[in-house]
C-alpha cells in the first residue's frame, strides 16, 4: 500500500520523484504528493486523486529548483483521500516534511498529546502526527538522523518513513518496520523508495533495508543504523532486471503484457532447478533435509490469488509425498490458534513478500517453532528475509494489481516443491519425479500455444462484457482456478462473479442458473478416475437449466465439446498442471471485458498491489 520515493543528488528532484512515483502508482493511487527543499524551506504539493492530479498541479504551481525531496502515492487507511490527507505531511513550523506507509497502531494517544501541546492538525491522518513529534525533536536540536530515531521509538505499528528537514542540506532520512524501503545506489545521487521500479531508470544497484532500521542517504553516502543506533551491516545488491520490465512494451495495460510474459516467468522459474538427471536441486532450501523428512503436516498460508496457488499445491503436494497439507487464508491463520508444532512446515506464498496478513502469520509460524518456507517474487522483502527458505518464482515485476505471473510462477514454484519433497522422502520413485519434470519443462511452449490462439476468448467478452454475473465452475484443481477466474473478473471488470467446485453447485448455488447465465467450466484431461465425466455431467446440468457453457477442456475432448456453447481448447497435460493452462484464457477475459467497459485495469478501484496492512 502506498509507493514513497526520496532522492538526494545532482538531478531536478521533481523531474525524479514523479517519474519514481509514476512506477510505483500500482501500490496506491487515491492521492499523491511531494516535498522538496528549497532556497525558501521545504515545500509541497499534494494533490487527492491519481498521480496525474499531481502533475497538473505542479504545472500550475510549479516548484523551486531542488535536489533534495521526497513523495508518496497514497492507499487510503485513516482519513478519507483528500488533498488534506494526502502526504507528505509538515510539522507545525513546515521545516520538517514526511511521507508514511503502514499504519501507525498508537496514533490516538499520539495525537491526544500533540493536541495537549497546542499542535493543530490539518489532516485526518496518523502520519501527521509523526511529522509533529520529528519536527518537535528536531526543534529540540538534534540531527535529523536522531531525531528519527527519537521519534519512532515513540510509534507502535508498522511503517516506513522518509522525511526532509529543510535545515538539513543534501540529506534524506528513513526508518523501516515491517514496512518495505530498499536504498538504490547512484553516481553521486542516492535514492529511497518501496520498490526498485521507482528508481531502476537511474541504477541497478540497490541496497536491503532490514527490520527496525534508520538510512541516511547523501549524495555520497549511505549510513545504516538501528534503532538503537547500533551500526548496522549493508546488503548490496544488483537488481536483474531492467527499465524495459517496468515499461508497458506497447501493450495497453501491465496486465495484458504481463499475461503474455507468463511462458517466459515460468521457465525463468524453472531454471536452475532441475538437474541433467531431471531431478530437482533446490539449493535455496536452507532448511535440513533431516527435518524436512520428519515433518508430519504443511500448512501453506496465503492471500487472494497466493492463496488460490496454494489450494492448488495441496492436491499436488498431498498427491506426491502424501503428508496432510492444510491452506488457509493468511489473515485468519493466527486467530484460530492453529495446531503449528516443530514438525510442522509452513509454506507461504506471496508475490509482493510484504503481505502484512502473510508477514504476522509467518512470525506466528515461528513463534510456535515450525519451520517457514516462502515462496515469493521479490528479492528481498520482508516476507523472505524473516522466512527459513525461500524459494523465489523468477517472474519478473508485477505491476497490473490483478496478478497473473505471478500466479502461474507460484505454481511452479510449488510444483517443486512437492516434487522436491517427494525426491528427498522417496515418496516418489526418481523416474516418476523426472517424467513430470519434463511434463513440466514443456509448460511454457504449451502456454505459448494457447496465449496464440486467445481470438474466441476476446469475442467471448465482446460477447460478455454487460452480464451482471458470471459463474465459474471446476474440481479438483479446477475448483481453484474457477476461484482465481472469478476474483480476476471481479477485480477489474467489477462484474459479480463467483467460483464453485462443480459438484457442490447441486447443494445450492444451481439456484442461481437462469436462461442465458453465462458459466466457464474447467474440464480436467480424461483418464483420471471419474473425474473428467463427472465434470462433464455438471456441464449438462447447469445446460439443462438454461446456462451458456463456455468450456474449457483439452484440444480433442469431443465429449466435453458436445455440451459447449464456446470451446476454448487447452493442449494436454497431467491434470496437476493444468490450472498453469486453464487459467490464461480466464486471465485475458478480464483483463478484455475491463478494457471494453473503460476500467482502469492496471489501477482497479479500491484496490492497491501490495497491502501492507492487516
Ligand atoms: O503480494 P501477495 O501475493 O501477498 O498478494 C496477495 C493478494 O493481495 C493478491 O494476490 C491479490 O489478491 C491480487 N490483487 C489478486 O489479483
Amino acid at each position: 500500500m502506498c509507493g514513497i520515493v526520496g532522492y538526494v543528488g545532482w538531478r531536478e528532484a521533481e523531474t525524479v520523484i514523479v517519474a519514481g512515483l509514476k512506477r510505483m502508482e500500482y501500490r496506491g493511487y487515491d492521492s499523491a504528493g511531494i516535498a522538496v527543499v528549497t532556497a525558501d524551506g521545504v515545500v509541497s504539493r499534494k494533490k487527492a486523486g491519481k498521480l496525474v492530479n499531481l502533475e497538473t498541479e505542479l504545472v500550475e504551481h510549479p516548484l523551486a529548483s531542488s535536489h533534495q525531496g521526497i513523495g508518496h502515492t497514497r492507499w487510503a487507511t485513516h482519513g478519507g483521500p483528500t488533498d488534506e490527507n494526502a502526504h507528505p505531511h509538515l510539522g507545525r513550523t513546515g521545516r520538517v516534511a514526511l511521507v508514511h506507509n503502514g499504519i501507525i497502531e498508537n496514533f490516538a494517544q499520539l495525537r491526544a498529546e500533540l493536541v495537549a501541546d497546542g499542535v493543530e492538525f490539518a489532516s485526518d491522518t496518523d502520519s501527521e502526527a509523526v511529522a509533529h513529534l520529528l519536527e518537535r525533536e528536531v526543534l529540540d536540536g538534534h540531527g535529523l538522523t536522531e531525531a528519527m530515531r527519537r521519534t519512532v521509538g515513540r510509534l507502535e505499528g508498522s511503517f516506513t518513513l522518509v522525511a526532509i528537514d529543510a535545515q538539513c542540506p543534501d540529506t534524506v532520512v528513513a526508518a523501516r518496520r515491517s514496512s518495505p524501503l530498499v536504498v538504490g545506489v547512484g553516481d553521486k545521487e542516492m535514492f529511497l523508495a518501496s520498490d526498485v521500479a521507482s528508481f531502476i531508470e537511474h541504477t541497478r544497484e540497490a541496497i536491503e533495508l532490514g527490520q527496525d532500521q534508520i538510512v541516511e542517504i547523501t549524495p555520497d553516502s549511505v549510513a545504516v543504523t538501528t534503532f538503537d543506533a547500533e551500526e548496522a551491516p549493508v546488503r548490496p545488491y544488483h537488481i536483474d532486471w531492467d527499465l524495459s520490465a517496468a515499461e508497458k512494451g506497447g501493450y495497453d495495460w501491465f496486465m495484458r503484457k504481463e499475461i503474455f510474459e507468463q511462458p517466459k516467468a515460468v521457465s525463468d522459474t524453472l531454471l536452475g532447478r532441475i538437474g541433467a538427471d531431471r531431478l530437482l536441486v533446490l539449493d535455496e532450501m536452507r532448511i535440513d533435509v533431516a527435518h524436512l523428512r520428519s515433518i508430519d503436516s504443511i500448512i501453506v498460508v496465503a492471500c487472494g490469488t497466493a492463496y488460490h496457488a496454494g489450494l492448488i499445491a495441496k492436491y499436488a503436494i498431498e498427491h506426491w509425498t502424501r503428508i496432510p497439507v492444510e491452506v488457509e487464508l493468511a489473515s485468519e491463520f493466527r486467530y484460530r490458534d492453529p495446531i503449528v508444532t516443530s514438525r510442522t512446515l509452513v509454506v507461504t506464498i506471496s508475490q509482493s513478500g510484504e503481505t502484512a496478513d502473510t508477514l504476522m502469520a509467518v512470525r506466528h509460524a515461528r513463534e510456535q517453532r515450525a519451520k517457514v518456507v516462502s515462496i515469493c517474487n521479490t528479492n528481498g522483502a520482508t516476507i523472505p528475509r524473516e522466512s527459513d527458505a525461500v524459494i523465489y518464482t523468477h517472474a519478473g515485476p508485477e505491476i497490473g494489481v490483478a496478478s497473473t505471473k505471478g500466479f502461474t510462477t507460484q505454481l511452479i514454484a510449488c510444483y517443486l516443491l512437492g516434487l522436491y519433497l517427494a525426491q528427498i522422502r522417496d515418496a516418489k520413485f526418481g523416474d516418476e519425479i523426472a517424467s513430470l519434470v519434463r511434463e513440466l519443462e514443456a509448460l511454457p511452449a504449451k502456454m505459448d500455444e494457447v496465449l496464440d490462439d486467445l481470438g474466441t476468448t476476446l469475442a467471448l467478452a465482446r460477447d460478455l462484457m454487460d452480464c451482471s454475473v458470471v459463474l465459474f465452475l471446476g474440481r479438483h484443481v479446477g475448483y481453484p482456478v474457477a476461484l482465481e477466474g472469478a476474483l480476476k473478473l471481479k477485480e477489474i471488470s467489477y462484474m459479480h462473479a463467483e467460483g464453485f467446485a462443480a459438484g457442490e453447485l447441486k447443494h445450492g448455488p444451481i439456484a442461481l442458473v437462469e436462461e442465458g447465465l453465462p458459466v466457464f467450466i474447467v474440464v480436467p484431461p480424461r483418464g483420471r478416475d471419474q473425474l473428467h465425466d463427472k465434470v462433464v455431467s455438471n456441464i449438462q446440468e447447469v445446460r439443462a437449466r438454461g446456462a451458456r457453457t463456455i468450456v474449457l477442456a483439452e484440444r480433442d475432448d469431443a465429449e466435453a465439446e458436445r455440451f459447449a456453447d464456446v470451446f476454448l481448447p487447452l493442449p494436454t497435460v497431467p491434470t496437476l498442471f493444468q490450472p498453469v493452462l486453464a487459467i490464461l484464457p480466464l486471465q485475458e477475459f478480464a483483463c478484455e471485458v475491463a478494457t471494453l467497459k473503460g476500467h482502469d485495469v492496471d489501477q482497479p478501484r479500491n484496490l492497491a498491489k501490495s497491502v501492507t496492512v492487516e
